[in-house]
């Protein structure tokens, strides 16, 4: 969502200056084209060679430097940016933007612009507090800005309360949230699992596998940006699920079963991204099991496939399987389409660089029950999400309506 949008970081002069310097090395990360706008208190804290080091871009501080390209640069950043964040966000700007003032370069491409603005605080409590800042951020929400809540704890002026700057990770999804445009799942509940199953051999041990939950969480995500309800029924992974996703935390496949079951009847969509474990330790022991002289044998019993249980009952919801395969890929995953009444399944090739476990990259092909392969290259886990509920939005528009 965020790849290939330009978009413009204000930077004011407070203390938090420097995490704008996180912002832009985030922003770029997911594929920004980021440019940098600092006023001259900003630069006060932070240089303008850091922004333009991490941004790979010019940055702007002066109204009437010498143009880099001849355009009115002001106006021509505020035209081609997809959005405007200002981060941190002093009173002062606050102050400037709710009356129209544009007397430096980042007030003036505020002004200017017609995308969105989003505004992250940061500054001392009574600052905030003040009925002046206050009265300030209504007027600027009632003009179509967005202004995002600061976070509550130690401030930089030695007082505690609310003031700081909000995290990072939090000002990433207004961002997200805010470049997502239209919402083609609003009205749609929508079923996720992620990550893997833990098995117990005993009270220490147990057997798993390699997932770290970053595909299903990249389809979570992205459902939620698109208007859709989510659940997601993770196995143990070391990811923080955005707020508004309904996070259901479970350990074996039993567990994972008991939890999908619950919420299915609801859902309009299901996407199994978890790998589940097919077999579980027969026998359960109640203490540690003891080094012994000879090899031990382990007796396997077999897991509920959930997902084949699922297609039993699927009646017209959409179901979505993956396949992690390291041979013969697509006559695998075919075979799965078949045996578990999917509407397509996602292959992944474990033996491809870059694809399937704990990468942030996956390489996969889309395969349907008719036999149509459609082979992606190596691609983020973000944009592979994308090209999956195109393909599901696809069906829902074919079926008039699902669930
Ligand atoms: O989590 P990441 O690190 O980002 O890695 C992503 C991933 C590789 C885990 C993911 O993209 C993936 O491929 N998940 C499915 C892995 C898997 O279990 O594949 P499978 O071929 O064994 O199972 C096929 C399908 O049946 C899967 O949708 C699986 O969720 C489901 N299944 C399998 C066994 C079982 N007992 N119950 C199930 O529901």
């Amino acid at each position: 969502m965020i790849k290939g949008k330009v978009v413009v970081v204000g930077v004011t002069g407070g203390i938090a200056a420097y995490k704008s310097a996180e912002l832009v090395r985030a922003l770029v990360k997911r594929g920004a084209e980021v440019y940098c706008v600092m006023t001259a208190s900003a630069c006060q804290f932070i240089t303008p060679l850091t922004l333009r080091t991490l941004s790979g871009n010019p940055v702007y501080t002066k109204m009437f430097d010498e143009p880099r390209v001849w355009d009115v640069e002001h106006v021509g950043l505020a035209d081609k940016a997809d959005l405007i964040v200002v981060a941190p966000a002093t009173a002062n700007i606050l102050a400037k933007a709710a009356c129209g003032i544009a007397d430096d370069f980042l007030s003036t491409t505020i002004l200017a612009t017609n995308s969105p603005v989003l505004f992250a605080p940061a500054m001392n409590v009574n600052m905030l507090n003040n009925r002046v800042t206050q009265d300030n951020i209504k007027r600027l929400e009632g003009f179509g800005h967005h202004v995002m809540a600061t976070g509550h704890g130690d401030l930089a002026c030695g007082y505690q309360g609310e003031g700081r700057l909000a995290d990072i990770e939090e000002i990433m999804f207004a961002i997200e949230e805010l470049l997502a445009g239209d919402k083609p799942l609003q009205g749609y509940k929508v079923l996720i699992t992620a990550g893997p199953t833990q098995e117990p051999l005993d009270p220490v041990r147990y057997l798993t596998n390699h997932s770290s939950g970053k595909m299903g969480y990249s389809l979570a995500r992205c459902a939620q940006l698109m208007g859709a309800e989510v659940t997601l029924v993770c196995g143990p992974i070391d990811l923080n699920v955005p707020k508004g996703i309904k996070r259901v935390d479970v350990q074996t496949a039993e567990e994972m079963y008991q939890a999908v079951l619950t919420v299915f009847t609801e859902c309009d969509v299901v996407i199994k991204a978890a790998a589940v474990a097919d077999y579980r330790p027969k026998q359960k022991n109640e203490n540690k099991i003891k080094k012994q002289n000879s090899d031990i044998y382990l007796e396997l019993a077999r897991n509920k496939d959930i997902l084949a249980e699922l297609g039993k009952i699927k009646e017209d919801r959409v179901l979505v399987g993956f396949a992690a395969e390291t041979e013969d890929v697509v006559a695998n995953a075919s075979e799965k389409i078949k045996r578990k009444n999917l509407d397509f399944i996602v292959a992944n090739d474990l033996l491809q660089e870059g694809a399937g476990f704990k990468h942030d990259t996956n390489t996969v092909s889309l395969v349907f029950p008719n036999a149509t392969v459609k082979r992606l290259p190596q691609m983020s886990k973000d944009a592979v999400a994308v090209e999956i509920w195109q393909n599901i939005i696809k069906i829902i528009k074919m079926r008039g309506s699902v669930g």
